[in-house]
């Protein structure tokens, strides 16, 4: 296990999760943070692992000593990799409790207003979006590539708002959900439950419940 300390400029941060979401924040924010190494909840094949390890990161299996390791060397950022909703809102709560803390990643080329109201827990917000205006992103939320969160726009906590995903103006969106890629919430609707919004589809109407809503106008398919 190699906890060797940092030696660079780079801020030491742990990259949680070692799925496609964790390819993409290595890819995008190693020249900002010195990645440390990688955890995962499972052990992964070769295959799985080559592509960080050919990146000079191990792939390590998470455990409450391997955590303490990293924290007793004063790596105690981390950023919880993982696209799925519940699964980033329970690694949070687990790693908060042992003691980490969890920095925004913001890219330096996505355009966030200086009005825009941007928690300061645990944020990725990805190259090419834009959040406009007196716009608010709740914690551990992402905003993925090209996605666009318009003024006055609201997302809750643990959303993630895939890429070229859009809330047009005052729209919201509730916490724990999914705007999928090239979904579209129109100006001022608020999707108020935890709703998964299919790629492609358009919130045309106020969403009240819970479940998988997709097509144009957006309709419930699933609770
Ligand atoms: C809507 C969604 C959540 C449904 O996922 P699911 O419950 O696993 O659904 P399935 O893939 O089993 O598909 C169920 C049916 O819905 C259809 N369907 C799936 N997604 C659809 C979409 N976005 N629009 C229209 N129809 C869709 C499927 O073709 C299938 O139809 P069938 O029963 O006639 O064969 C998912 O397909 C989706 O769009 N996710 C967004 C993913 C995304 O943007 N991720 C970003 C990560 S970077």
């Amino acid at each position: 296990m190699n906890t060797s300390t940092n030696t660079s400029n780079r801020p030491p941060l742990l990259l949680i999760g070692a799925g496609g979401h964790a390819k993409v924040v290595l890819e995008e924010f190693k020249d900002a943070w010195d990645f440390q190494a990688v955890i995962s909840d499972t052990s992964l094949s070769e295959t799985q692992t080559a592509y960080f390890e050919a990146q000079g990161l191990e792939v390590l299996v998470e455990s409450e000593e391997l955590y303490n390791a990293f924290l007793a060397k004063n790596v105690t950022h981390a950023v919880i990799a993982v696209g799925d909703n519940e699964a980033r809102q329970k690694i949070a709560e687990a790693l908060l409790a042992a003691g980490f803390s969890f920095p925004n990643l913001i890219h330096p080329k996505a355009l966030v207003a200086s009005t825009a109201e941007i928690s300061s827990v645990g944020v990725q917000i990805l190259a090419g979006s834009h959040v406009g205006a007196s716009a608010s992103i709740g914690k551990h939320t992402i905003v993925n590539h090209h996605a666009i969160v318009e003024h006055d726009a609201v997302v809750g906590d643990a959303v993630h708002v895939a890429p070229h995903a859009v809330l047009l103006g005052g729209a919201s969106l509730a916490s724990g959900s999914l705007l999928g890629a090239n979904a579209t919430i129109l100006p001022n609707v608020a999707v108020r439950a935890n709703a998964s919004i299919g790629a492609g589809g358009v919130v045309t109407k106020d969403i009240h419940t819970s479940g998988v809503y997709i097509g144009i106008p957006a309709i419930q398919v699933q609770s």
